[in-house]
């Protein structure tokens, strides 16, 4: 059998093509994703809560909503972290996520992690909301925070803006008070 030069061309053409689709640092496109954390106070037993996240496609800003329950009155820094190990408990999730290398801060800005969320505000009865867009979060791609950890603090951050030599890299917010594990919520 033989192979004229314009199938080979196309051969050769659809590879090249293909190999071009395929490239690992370009996000895959895709509908709304949804993902979710449940954060549990592990050595803290009254604190609980979840966040959830919803991107509309690959490049859109995430939609970001956190609740908790059992909270002391006040602010408590909330942030993605680099891991998504419970092996020893909040302490094995790492540092904060940081994939473009810049200095802890808040909401706004360039100078913050990928994942940092500020505080969220407790209630006097310990109920808390939060409910965020971020343009830094993504679920799926090279950056997806999906299988990594996302911990509440047990003081406010400083949002970086302290004198604490922690500002600029945890925002002193004090003990890790309940985490999870960020996973897909549905298969669509
Ligand atoms: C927050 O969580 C509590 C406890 O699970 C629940 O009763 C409440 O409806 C939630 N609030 C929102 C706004 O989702
Ligand atoms: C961040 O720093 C790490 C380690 O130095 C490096 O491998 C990575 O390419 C940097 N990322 C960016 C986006 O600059
Ligand atoms: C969060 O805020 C957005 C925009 O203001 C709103 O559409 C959405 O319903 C809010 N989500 C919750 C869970 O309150
Ligand atoms: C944090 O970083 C900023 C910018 O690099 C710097 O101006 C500030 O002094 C640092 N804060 C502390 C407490 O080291």
């Amino acid at each position: 059998m033989k192979f004229s030069i314009a199938s080979i061309t196309t051969a050769l053409i659809a590879t090249a093509l293909s190999s071009v689709a395929c490239k690992p640092t370009q996000a895959m496109q895709h509908g709304t994703l949804k993902a979710i954390a449940i954060l549990t106070g592990i050595t803290n037993p009254g604190v609980a809560g979840s966040v959830t996240f919803t991107q509309t496609g690959p490049h859109d800003a995430t939609q970001i909503f956190a609740n908790f329950t059992g909270l002391a009155e006040g602010k408590h820094g909330l942030h993605i972290h680099e891991l998504g190990n419970l092996l020893n408990g909040c302490t094995s999730l790492g540092p904060h996520y940081n994939p473009f290398n810049h200095t802890h801060g808040g909401t706004e800005g360039e100078e913050r992690h990928a994942g940092d969320f500020g505080n969220i505000v407790a209630n006097a009865d310990g109920t808390a909301t939060l409910n965020l867009t971020i343009s830094t979060v993504y679920l799926s791609g090279p950056y997806s925070v999906i299988g990594r950890g996302i911990v509440l603090h047990a003081g406010e951050d400083d949002l970086g803006l302290g004198n604490s030599p922690l500002s600029n890299t945890t925002g002193n917010s004090g003990d890790r008070l309940a985490c999870g594990v960020i996973g897909y919520a549905s298969s669509d």
